[in-house]
């Protein structure tokens, strides 16, 4: 019996002994079937040399095994391998969100004319928010935006203009002034090109009256949108906004028909992308600033992503939706 053990040499031939050793017909089931008609005097001894044969034979096998397991394994790592050039699906890697790509973009920009980052807390007070940007209560002006108020001076700030007061005022900066203010900002609005939170860039200057003109204003917020869009044709077209005097909307021509007019632009061939203007003496009287000019933009930031990406509705940038997000990296 040992040697069907020790002749075995692979796996299977071992499972053939295992079931003619120790199996329920085997050679060990036949012998002790023997115990039944051997003289009693006799079965305590044969019973003692069966049993001590029969855990002989169980180490033997186990033993043996052990050891052609162990060539099985290795015979058959040594005959597979690994076909590196199979397909295997793309991994997965992360990006950044298209909104803070563009964020970005837009920040490198004016970091590299020496413009400083300003942040500031995103609820704001009715001071911040309205009364030093000259808009007094009750003024109409305070209807071109919707507030949402926490109580009657506490409210989420509807533009980064607020930063403008808590840089000249607040942190009593003393010009010149060089900054720009990206962040949050929220209203009550939703449609396909509103959400009630979005982010603007707010940019400030200020200087020495006479220092800053219009035309520095033209001239950094051409070259700006320029580096944003491209070959586009800018135009400065007259506005409003209580806190800059003169104001100014900027537009770009129409990147979707190339000013031939279309659905995007409402046939005008132009694309409104920023408020700006001159800041307005009383918005320095308010902060205490005395014989200095300056100039002041805001832009939204969810718009210039849009018409980067060419996305027509913004609501889609915040679902989350990666197939959606994976076109625009
Ligand atoms: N705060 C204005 C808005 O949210 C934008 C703006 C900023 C306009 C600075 C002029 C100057 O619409």
């Amino acid at each position: 019996m040992e040697n069907r053990i020790n002749d075995s040499s692979n796996l299977d031939e071992l499972e053939k002994a295992r079931v003619a050793i120790f199996g329920k017909k085997g050679y060990l089931a036949q012998e002790f079937a023997k115990l039944k008609t051997i003289p009693n005097e006799q079965k305590r001894e044969f019973a003692k040399n069966l049993n001590l044969k029969k855990e002989k034979l169980n180490q033997l096998y186990e033993q043996k095994l052990a050891i052609l397991t162990k060539d099985a394994l290795h015979d058959k790592m040594k005959n597979e391998s690994i076909d590196v050039t199979l397909f295997h699906p793309k991994s997965q890697i992360g990006a950044l969100h298209p909104i803070t790509q563009t964020m970005n973009k837009i920040i490198d920009y004016f970091v590299s004319l020496n413009f400083s980052i300003q942040e500031a807390t995103l609820v704001e007070d009715d001071f911040h928010n309205f009364e030093a940007l000259n808009i007094p209560a009750y003024h109409p002006a305070r209807d071109m935006q919707d507030t949402f108020f926490f109580n009657d001076n506490k409210l989420l700030r509807t533009h980064t203009s607020t930063v403008q007061i808590q840089v000249m005022k607040d942190r009593a900066s003393k010009p010149p002034i060089r900054m720009i203010s990206p962040g949050a900002v929220f209203r009550k609005d939703f449609d396909i090109t509103h959400t009630p939170m979005f982010h603007q860039v707010e940019g400030l200057m200020v200087d020495k009256v006479g220092e800053i003109s219009f035309a520095n204003l033209k001239y950094i917020l051409e070259d700006f949108l320029h580096y944003m869009f491209g070959d586009v044709k800018v135009r400065f077209r007259p506005s409003f906004f209580p806190f800059t005097e003169p104001s100014c909307e900027v537009d770009i021509s129409c990147i979707f028909c190339n000013s031939k007019g279309c659905r995007v632009c409402s046939q005008s061939g132009w694309l409104e992308v920023l408020g700006s203007g001159m800041v307005d003496p009383n918005v320095f009287e308010k902060v205490g600033y005395k014989d200095v000019s300056g100039y002041a933009f805001g832009l939204g930031v969810e718009r210039f992503a849009m018409l980067l990406h060419k996305v027509p509705d913004l609501r889609s940038m915040f679902e989350g939706d990666l197939r959606l997000l994976e076109q625009m990296q």
